[in-house]
C-alpha cells in the first residue's frame, strides 16, 4: 500500500526538522484547517505530498542550484508511479508541494491553500523553536545555539504575516506568543544573550 510504502520511505531519511514527524504534523494540520472551514479536502493527494514535498531538500534527491519545491516535483511522480497511488491524482500532488514554500501564495485549489498554512505554522510556535534548535551545526539556519536564536527572532516576525487564511493567522497568533515568551525567557536567563 502506498501509504505504508511512503512513509516507511520518508522516515528512511531521519531528518530532526524535514523527516516523517514533519510530514505527519503538516497532514494533520492541513486537515485541521480544512474542519475549522467546513471543507472537504481529497485526503490522498494532502497525504502523499505531506510525504514528499520536502524530498527535494533531502538526501541524494537534493541539487544545488534548485529549489527543493522544484526538486520535489520532478521526482514525485516517478516514486508514486512506482506505488499503487491513483495516477490521476499525482497533478493534485505536484499543485500542493509547488505552493507549500515561504515564497508561495497560492489562492487554489483549497489543498495547496491550506497545506501552504500547516507548513508555515510548522515554523512557529514551540514547535518552530524545537524543529530550529533541532538544525544546530546542520543547516546553515543554526550554525550554533546562538545563530538558531537570530533565526527563530527572524521567523518570529517573517513566518506569521504569510499565513492566507482566518483560521491559520489565528493559531498563527498564539504560536507567536509562544515564541516571544520563549525567546523573553531565554534573554532573562543568559543576560541578553552574552552567556547562551
Ligand atoms: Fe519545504
Ligand atoms: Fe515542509
Amino acid at each position: 500500500m502506498w501509504k505504508e510504502h511512503l512513509r516507511e520511505f520518508v522516515d528512511s531519511f531521519k531528518h530532526p526538522a524535514w523527516g516523517l514527524s514533519h510530514s505527519v504534523r503538516v497532514y494533520e494540520m492541513a486537515l485541521h484547517l480544512a474542519q475549522e472551514q467546513g471543507a472537504a479536502l481529497d485526503e490522498d493527494a494532502v497525504l502523499a505530498a505531506a510525504y514528499l514535498h520536502d524530498i527535494g531538500a533531502l538526501g541524494a534527491y537534493r541539487q544545488p542550484g534548485i529549489d527543493h519545491a522544484q526538486r520535489s516535483v520532478q521526482v514525485v511522480g516517478d516514486i508514486l508511479a512506482a506505488t499503487d497511488y491513483p495516477p490521476e491524482k499525482i497533478p493534485l500532488v505536484k499543485d500542493i508541494i509547488l505552493g507549500h514554500t515561504f515564497q508561495a501564495r497560492p489562492t487554489s485549489p483549497l489543498e495547496a491553500v491550506l497545506f501552504h498554512d500547516a507548513d508555515i505554522l510548522d515554523f512557529i510556535g514551540y514547535i518552530g523553536v524545537t524543529r530550529l534548535l533541532s538544525l544546530v551545526g546542520k543547516h546553515d539556519w543554526a550554525p550554533d545555539p546562538a545563530g538558531a536564536l537570530g533565526t527563530i527572532r527572524r521567523f518570529s516576525q517573517q513566518m506569521p504575516p504569510l499565513l492566507l487564511t482566518p483560521q491559520a493567522q489565528s493559531i498563527g497568533q498564539s504560536r507567536l506568543a509562544e515564541m516571544e515568551s520563549y525567546l523573553g525567557g531565554l534573554a532573562t536567563e543568559t543576560d541578553n544573550l552574552r552567556t547562551l
